[in-house]
């Protein structure tokens, strides 16, 4: 049976590398994206979302309940990074990187659940967070330390449901042209994350997955 997935960021580096891949598998696709752009290849249904404005948020649930049933495969790729010491940064960039990072997969979760099928899978795009607490990431590595935790507790409210949180080392993408940090060798191809996404899927299981 032909199953649905949903995908917030699907224009970013890994949430273009999961549609591509979903469209291969036959999927059919809600691709969530900031800005659209003419991005026609993104999947049927293309829809705008700002994940800082709950309303935005809302108005893009709403609008794919009109296109699709259910939500069987439910993706947060959305993310942002800056690189500012704590003395630096406004609280401006700090709420932008909490809110694209950690309050809006609140929000998108808070609004879509209603659509998501009974058995659905929810994805978080974290990091290893680990890693993360260097000078300048003060507010991504705390997003992401949040994320786990909302993944955790999630799970646990949606027990029927699966929660899978995704903790990839460094990935080739354009959110390394916003930190004054060189791609690392050996990151990980978006599209190599996104397999592996997929497969964890198609595995069944729920919890963490470090690439
Ligand atoms: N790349 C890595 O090394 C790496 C490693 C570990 C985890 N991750 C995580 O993986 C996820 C995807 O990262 P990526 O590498 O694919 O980054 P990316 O290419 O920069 O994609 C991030 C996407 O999020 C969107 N976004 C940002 N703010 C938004 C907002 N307020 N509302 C709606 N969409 C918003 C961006 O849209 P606009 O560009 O139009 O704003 C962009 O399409 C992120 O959560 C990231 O933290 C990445």
């Amino acid at each position: 049976m032909m199953k649905t997935a949903m995908v917030w960021g699907a224009r970013g580096g890994i949430g273009t590398a999961l549609v591509k891949q979903l469209a291969d598998e036959a999927w059919t696709i809600v691709s969530i994206v900031h800005h659209r752009k003419g991005m026609s290849e993104l999947g049927a249904e293309v829809i705008e979302a700002d994940v800082a404005d709950p309303e935005s948020v809302q108005q893009a649930v709403d609008r794919a309940g009109e296109a699709v049933d259910v939500v069987d495969l439910w993706i947060y790729a959305a993310g942002d990074i800056a690189s500012e010491k704590v003395g630096d940064m406004t609280s401006a960039d700090w709420e932008r990187i909490l809110s694209a990072n950690l309050s809006g997969a609140y929000r998108a979760v808070h609004a879509s659940l209603p659509l998501l099928a009974e058995d659905a899978h929810m994805v978080f795009l974290g990091a290893v967070t680990e890693r993360l607490r260097l000078p300048g990431l003060a507010a991504y590595a705390s997003a992401k330390a949040g994320l786990e935790a909302f993944a955790d507790v999630l799970r646990k409210e949606e027990r029927r449901r699966r929660v899978t949180l995704v903790r990839p080392k460094a990935v080739d993408t354009a959110l390394w042209e916003k930190v004054p940090f060189s791609v690392p060798p050996g990151a990980l191809k978006a599209e190599v994350v996104a397999q592996r996404i997929l497969e964890a899927h198609q595995e069944g299981g729920s919890g963490s997955l470090d690439l």
